[in-house]
């Protein structure tokens, strides 16, 4: 894969930004007792496309929401282009945009309304070139047709077209996305992995997807982190997860099922 560029391009303006970086400074949180990330250390590079993976409960959506403020360390950092992700001015000097694994789109209000909302929301412009910049988004997507559709008329993949279309919307130097092909056949989970690497090819937009989609980890990830049971248990080139060492690892990715020796039998009670 070529090497992360160091700029981020508005892809409304084409007017160049310095791409971020983030840092995960021996990260743990605790709910209560529960310790769920144990002393996590990674850092994500300017431009590039980190997938994080782990198994449900691994603690993948609490570390992204550590990453955009909504979630406090209960021990070490974590930054966004060097500046600690805690702070509500951080989020002033860096634009980043989450797409929810569910979308979180309203549905009362069209697609149209749906992604003029933030602009609208932050006088950023008047109602013509926020009507550019909602267009040219939905034409990325190619959703042109979908503006004046209510978010209960669309499918499923063309409902997280319309978050990403959103997210874009914002301009983001940061974009991360949680589970964005759960619940979605394995054509259009592809066409969504296309999506999000064609957009950080475009737009050199630094991108965090937390999923456990292992097509998409191999196919589009510049580098990969696996958590489980809250620690980091893999880093590295997505080529390393071929043949993985670790045999976690290997069951993870590749689980076998075995009629002799069922899983369900050895579940936790
Ligand atoms: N606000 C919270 N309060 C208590 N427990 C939480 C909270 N958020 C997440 N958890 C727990 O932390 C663990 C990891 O959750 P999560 O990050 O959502 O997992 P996943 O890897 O599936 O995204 C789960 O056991 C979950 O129940
Ligand atoms: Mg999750």
């Amino acid at each position: 894969m070529a090497t992360a560029p160091d700029v981020t391009r508005n892809p409304f303006t084409q007017t160049e930004s310095p791409a971020v970086g983030v840092t995960i400074e021996n990260l743990s949180k605790s709910f209560g007792t529960f310790e769920v990330l144990k002393d996590i250390s990674f850092a994500v590079k300017p431009g590039e496309i980190f997938v994080l993976m782990g198994p449900s409960g691994s603690g993948k959506s609490v570390l992204l929401k550590h990453i955009v403020g909504l979630e406090m360390p209960t021990a070490g950092k974590v930054t966004v282009d060097r500046r600690d992700a805690a702070a509500e001015e951080t989020r002033e000097h860096v634009r980043m945009a989450l797409v929810f694994q569910a979308g979180a789109l309203f549905n009362s209000i069209s697609v149209y309304d749906n992604l003029a909302l933030y602009p609208r929301e932050h006088r950023i412009g008047n109602e013509a070139s926020i009507r550019e910049k909602v267009m040219h988004a939905l034409q990325i997507l190619s959703l042109e047709n979908a503006a004046q559709k209510f978010p209960s008329e669309l499918s499923g993949g063309m409902k997280k077209r319309v978050a990403i279309a959103r997210a874009l919307v914002m301009e983001p130097q940061l974009m991360l996305y949680d589970e964005p092909t759960s619940e979605l056949d394995p054509v259009m989970g592809a066409t969504i992995s296309e999506i999000i690497a064609t957009l950080k090819d475009q737009y050199h937009v630094t991108t965090i997807v937390v999923s456990h989609d292992r097509d998409l980890a191999l196919n589009i990830a510049d580098r990969v982190g696996i958590l489980m049971g809250g620690r980091l248990v893999f880093l590295g080139p997505p080529s390393e997860l071929h043949e993985p060492k670790d045999p976690k690892v290997a069951d993870f990715l590749h689980p076998k099922i075995d009629l002799q020796n069922p899983r369900f039998k050895q579940l936790e009670t």
